[in-house]
């Protein structure tokens, strides 16, 4: 039993310690997950990024989502136009995004691109791949950061 006095004395604790709190960090709570660079054997090239993005072999991006692609005739509406996407995220988000969405957010339908620990979970033509390869990861990571608004 805490007692009266001790439950007001973890209130004013918990009201000290929100009051240290920058008030810029108590209006947004995002959680801002970033990956640092995957281990490639070649640069970045956002042009192939860009293939891989509109193909739907490979990306299936556009089956969601919608972009700067004037060329493609159907674009998804699933999700939101990856026009902008190096505005609003920097590098290491985009990354991370496109690696593991769902440590972002668990209910998404966004594929996990680069999570090898579903391996076991996919076709046999598949396993021990991830979807993309790091080198696909870092090229559609450099393309998506030139989509600025
Ligand atoms: C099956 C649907 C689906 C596919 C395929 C898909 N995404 Fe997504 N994506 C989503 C959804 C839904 C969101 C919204 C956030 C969430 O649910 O996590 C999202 C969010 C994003 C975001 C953040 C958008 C923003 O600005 O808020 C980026 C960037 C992104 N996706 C890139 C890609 C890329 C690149 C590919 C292909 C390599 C891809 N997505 C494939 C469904 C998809």
């Amino acid at each position: 039993m805490v007692g009266w006095h001790g439950l007001v004395f973890a209130i004013f604790k918990g009201l000290v310690a929100q009051s240290l709190v920058p008030a810029h960090a108590k209006a947004e709570t995002p959680v801002v997950l970033e990956a640092p660079p995957l281990a490639v054997s070649r640069p970045p090239n956002p042009e192939n990024g860009r293939k891989i993005v509109a193909d739907r072999r490979r990306g299936m991006c556009l089956l969601c989502h919608s972009g700067p692609f004037p060329e493609e005739r159907f674009q998804g509406n699933l999700a939101p136009s990856l026009a902008g996407a190096g505005t609003r995220w920097n590098e290491g988000q985009l990354r991370f995004r496109l690696i593991d969405s769902t440590r972002i957010n668990p209910e998404t339908t966004m594929p996990a691109y680069f999570r090898a620990e579903d391996k076991n979970r996919v076709g046999r033509a598949f396993s021990g791949r991830t979807i993309l390869s790091a080198e696909e990861i870092e090229d559609v990571t450099a393309y998506l950061s030139t989509l600025r608004d």
